[in-house]
């Protein structure tokens, strides 16, 4: 298991040497895993010039898979764009061809209450989004800044999909839900869009492949609304680039912590990378206080999708699951009375469960 470590920017390499000791703990055990760290973001601009330097790149080519941190920071939101942080997230996406990204939204039960939510709507939710991860408005050209023939300047952006594009991820989200409960939301805005209009058709015609999962539609702005008003209703939500950013978010609070999620995102034949859901959260960096679980889970991620270790991928989740069942937590899962422990304390009671 040939793995490239790329922490990242702000509490990134907090998080990551976390997970790192997961990995350290299953390598003492005889698991085969070799593990070489590399810059990606801030950092990467900082040593190389570059947020996605070219032997990263290499790295992660050589690599079976990518475990990522965070990237991002204040000192680089003034760079010109291709230098910024958030780039280097970009094109490794993208050069990775890493078109489905999968987003779990669970809620342990120790920590309904860490919910935004009333816990009896949240309690049990199981939710897998899907959200497409190479095209979309994120990555369509022309796009950029022109001035109007009345002078009047004008930022512009292309949202499309080819037909390619929703074919494989739709695949991928059908199967999902094949493994779960076999229920499937389609999210887009075709009430007005022609992008959504056509992701509607094609997504409609891969369902004939997969009869016994029942197919929906909901437009993104219905979905933002049913996903805090009723989130159980949700099994697998499949979408694409844009909405899916905005809606993970969104469902990462019904699970109590934007620290709780971890994410995959993968490639046409398994290879991924694996990051926490959350952002590099600067404000916190070097306090040893962010919570690592994101990052450890998406190990547990990595051992199922990437290297078919499914047992393996479930004892780092009860792990956790232990962990949490202790009482310990970090402090943004805390409540009154629980111990607060830091970063990597909780690193080690994971390991410890495991
Ligand atoms: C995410 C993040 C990224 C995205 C940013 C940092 C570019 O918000 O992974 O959801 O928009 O995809
Ligand atoms: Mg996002």
């Amino acid at each position: 298991m040939k793995i490239a470590v790329l922490p990242g920017d702000g509490i990134g390499s907090e998080i990551v040497a976390q997970a790192a000791k997961v990995l350290e703990a299953l390598r003492r055990e005889g698991l085969k895993i070799e593990m070489e760290y590399a810059h990606i973001g801030g950092v990467g601009y900082d040593v190389a010039g570059d947020p996605f330097p070219a032997a990263t790149e290499k790295l992660a080519l050589a690599s079976d898979a990518v475990l990522l941190g965070a990237v991002g920071g204040y000192q680089y939101d003034t760079l010109p764009r291709p230098m910024r942080p958030e780039q280097g997230l970009l094109r490794i996406r993208q050069g990775l061809g890493l078109f489905a990204n999968l987003r779990p939204a669970l809620v342990y039960p120790e920590l309904v209450n860490a919910s935004s939510l009333k816990p009896e709507l949240v309690s049990g939710l199981d939710i897998m989004i899907l959200r497409e991860l190479t095209g979309d408005i994120y990555f369509g050209q022309p796009r950029g800044m022109r001035q109007l023939p009345n002078g009047e300047r004008q930022g512009f952006d292309t949202m499309h999909y080819s037909e390619s594009e929703i074919r494989r991820v739709a695949h991928v989200g059908f199967k999902i839900a094949m493994k779960r409960n076999k229920i499937l939301c389609s999210v887009d805005k075709a009430n007005v869009l022609d992008t959504s209009m056509f992701w509607r058709e094609i997504v409609t015609d891969v369902a004939k492949e997969y009869p016994q999962v029942e197919l929906s539609h909901m437009y993104v702005d219905n979905a933002a609304m049913q996903l805090v008003r009723a989130p159980k209703q949700f099994d697998v939500i499949l979408t694409g680039n844009i909405f899916g950013d905005i809606l993970s978010d969104e469902a990462s609070m019904l699970t109590g912590s934007i620290g709780m999620l971890p994410s995959a995102s993968l490639d046409a034949n398994n290879k991924g990378l694996y990051e926490p859901c959350h952002g590099s959260a600067p404000d916190i960096a070097g306090k040893n206080i962010a919570n690592p679980l994101a990052t450890i889970l998406s190990v547990a991620m990595m051992m199922r999708y990437t290297f078919a270790q499914e047992d393996i991928a479930q004892r780092i989740e009860t792990a956790v699951r232990k962990t949490l069942q202790q009482g310990v937590r970090t402090a943004d899962i805390a409540e009154a009375g629980m111990q607060k422990i830091g970063t990597a304390a909780m690193g080690d009671a994971v390991v410890a469960a495991l």
